[in-house]
């Protein structure tokens, strides 16, 4: 595994990602993802699977300070009473103790920034909480988060296919970790021409050049989602290569600003 330490704290690189997953396969599939040897799992409120992500984990049987879990606030609910109750709910759900990373998933132009932060660091010096974060914040959202306190998470989507140099620049600069979500862009990488040839040399599909090459840049963190347990197993088998300099390169040239996920209260990006 390879880690990145923001803050003083060590998080693993690579996660698994629980959207879409629920139910008995969401348990299966966290208790499976812990067996291969993920660590970081990633869920949220708004999934309505919170549950079956903690009873994956308790049948896991891993000790709680050996994983990093992350969940997210929905952004109707980001005034002081109704975050620290969603909040609350999904430790209720998770039955962990505690969450190590709690995210604003998305910013609400109605709510005042310092009142959804201020409620987070409320649930932080409780102990409920160890990092406050934010999710599909631009760098500009970013900046103004920074002035009410640190920021650990920034989670964004991240791909070839859509470049957040700005914002990898901005989070670089101050220390703050930039999780990449659909970092396999939904499977589609996995017909590209140029990873398939990199892939080649190495014995690599083009979804694992791919993991390899986000987890190759300094403060960011991956977090695929997979319902089959091959491809979990798959996105885990990428830390016996790494990528040449040109290979790098070759990669952020196939940047063509898609974003897959672009729903209609995305403020401007
Ligand atoms: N903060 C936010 O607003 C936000 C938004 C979106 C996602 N997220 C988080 O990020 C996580 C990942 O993003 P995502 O789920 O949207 O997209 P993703 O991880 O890029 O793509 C998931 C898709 O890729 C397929 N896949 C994964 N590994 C594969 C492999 N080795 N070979 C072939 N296909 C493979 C999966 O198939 P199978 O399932 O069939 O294995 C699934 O259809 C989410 O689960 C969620 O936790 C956060």
């Amino acid at each position: 595994m390879i880690f990145q330490s923001i803050q003083g704290t060590k998080v693993p690189a690579l996660g698994f990602g629980t959207w879409k997953l629920n139910g008995l396969p969401c348990e299966e599939a966290v208790q499976e993802a812990i067996d291969i040897g993920y660590r970081h799992i990633d869920t949220a409120a708004m999934y309505g699977n919170e549950e079956y992500v903690g009873n994956g984990i308790q049948l896991s049987g891993i000790a709680r300070n050996e994983l990093f879990v992350t969940s997210k606030v929905w952004h109707t609910h980001l005034s002081k009473e109704k975050l620290r109750s969603s909040a609350e709910d999904s430790l209720r759900k998770l039955n962990i103790g505690y969450l190590d990373l709690l995210l604003i998933h998305w910013p609400n132009p109605d709510v005042p920034l310092e009142e959804s932060i201020g409620a987070m660091l409320e649930l932080q010096q409780e102990g409920k909480i160890r990092h406050i974060g934010v999710s599909n914040f631009s760098t500009t959202l970013l900046q103004k988060a920074l002035q009410f306190t640190a920021i650990f998470c920034n989670q964004v989507e991240y791909h070839p296919y859509l470049s957040q140099k700005p914002l990898l620049d901005l989070c670089q600069q101050q220390g703050i970790l930039l999780t990449a979500y659909a970092p396999v862009a939904h499977g589609e990488v996995m017909h590209d021409p140029v990873l398939q040839e990199i892939g080649k040399k190495y014995g690599k599909s083009p979804i694992q050049v791919t993991l390899r090459w986000l987890l190759h840049q300094p403060f960011v963190a991956a977090i695929p989602k997979a319902g089959s347990n091959t491809h979990r197993k798959n996105n885990f088998d990428i830390f016996d290569f790494t990528l040449k300099e040109e290979e790098m390169q070759a990669i952020f040239k196939l940047n063509r600003n898609s974003r897959m996920v672009n729903p209609s209260w995305a403020h401007e990006w």
